[in-house]
């Protein structure tokens, strides 16, 4: 072995490695070249017999030549692979699947599915009315009068900002709109559950949002008492809050229910004792329910003498706090995913 023969393989080996295209053909070159029996690993062989005053150098050079080649090869097989040499790409039926991304519902829609299902099992079915709504079906239908302060710009959202109150539309600030659109297309016995957005200018705060969700429920026979109101609001906190929920029910004013009530369960969270989360009272207000008031019954075509009903409404947000622990009404809105991946 000579020098002139190591330069040789350097330049024939190298223009060779710079023309490979293939994961294989660098493989094939690697056993040609570094392998056992290779070109590379026979010259070492061969320096063995070379004079010994020219060993020294020949090896460190066959060395060098060696220590690039295998270099360049590493490199040209990394590039092969990032650029699609797929070749040696194999499928691996052993490893494991890679698990889809799956959505959840929001803890509101489970809430409020969870409060419609309840009540259809008791016979009642949901309807649904317009976001968009009138005075009429949202404040005179209702026997609110005129000067009552919900109907107020500063209580309502109206369509038109400059003169609100010539507004023809606005944006319903409670369910219990539905209760008129239904009895005005049907005639008795009803059971209805409505739920739906509701909108009010209030401040954005912990406990305030200018959208947030109720359920509205309606029951008219010509016999519908007030127990038996009592009674279906006692079964539905039950199964919705557990078997030994206690209710309780305070007198109320609402201008479409006469008797009116606001109904308060014992406190969940302290069982009754008294704790921050119900100001110590140990109850949590959570409806406000009554019988349908007789001039209701008039604004829609009903015989107030003949039929007899009661009516509900709560906030849907108001139960998810409670019922999840969660102390900030914005947290529903924000669209957080660590949030929301935990219901
Ligand atoms: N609409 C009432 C509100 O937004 C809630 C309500 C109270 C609905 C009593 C009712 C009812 O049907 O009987 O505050």
């Amino acid at each position: 072995m000579n020098p002139e023969e190591l330069q040789n393989l350097a330049r024939e080996a190298q223009s060779r490695l710079e023309s490979l295209q293939t994961p294989a053909q660098l493989e094939e070159f690697r056993i040609a070249y570094l392998g056992r029996k290779g070109k590379v690993t026979c010259l070492f062989e061969a320096l063995k017999t070379a004079p010994s005053e020219e060993r020294r150098t020949l090896g460190q050079k066959l060395n060098e030549l060696k220590n690039s080649l295998e270099e360049k090869l590493k490199g040209r097989q990394s590039g092969l692979s990032a650029s699609g040499g797929r070749e040696k790409e194999f499928l691996d039926p052993t490893l494991p699947g890679i698990r889809p991304a799956s959505g959840r519902i929001h803890p509101l829609t489970q809430t409020i599915r969870r409060i419609t299902g309840i009540f259809e099992r008791l016979g009642f079915e949901v309807a649904e009315g317009p976001e968009i709504e009138t005075e009429f079906y949202n404040f005179t239908a209702l026997n609110i009068p005129l000067d009552h302060p919900s109907r107020d710009a500063f209580a309502t959202f109206y369509t038109q900002v400059d003169s609100p109150r010539e507004s023809p539309f606005l944006l319903r600030s409670q369910t219990s709109t539905v209760q008129i659109r239904v009895m005005q297309k049907r005639k008795p016995p009803l059971r209805i559950i409505a739920p739906g957005r509701v909108y009010r200018p209030d401040r954005v705060d912990a406990s305030h949002a200018f959208m947030f969700h109720q359920i509205e429920g309606l029951m008219v026979d010509e016999r519908t008492t007030f127990s038996e109101l009592k009674g279906v609001l006692h079964l539905f906190l039950r199964q919705l809050l557990g078997p030994e929920t206690k209710i309780r029910f305070r007198p109320h004013f609402f201008p479409f229910t006469e008797p009116s009530a606001e109904v308060d369960v014992n406190c969940f969270l302290c069982d009754g004792r008294g704790c921050s989360v119900c100001g110590g009272k140990g109850w949590l207000e959570l409806l406000g329910a009554g019988s349908v008031d007789p001039a209701v019954f008039e604004q829609v075509g009903y015989d107030p003498k003949r039929v007899q009903g009661f009516a509900f409404g709560l906030g849907v947000e108001r139960i998810a706090m409670l019922m999840h622990g969660i102390s900030d009404i914005r947290m529903f809105l924000e669209n957080d995913l660590r949030f929301l991946r935990q219901f």
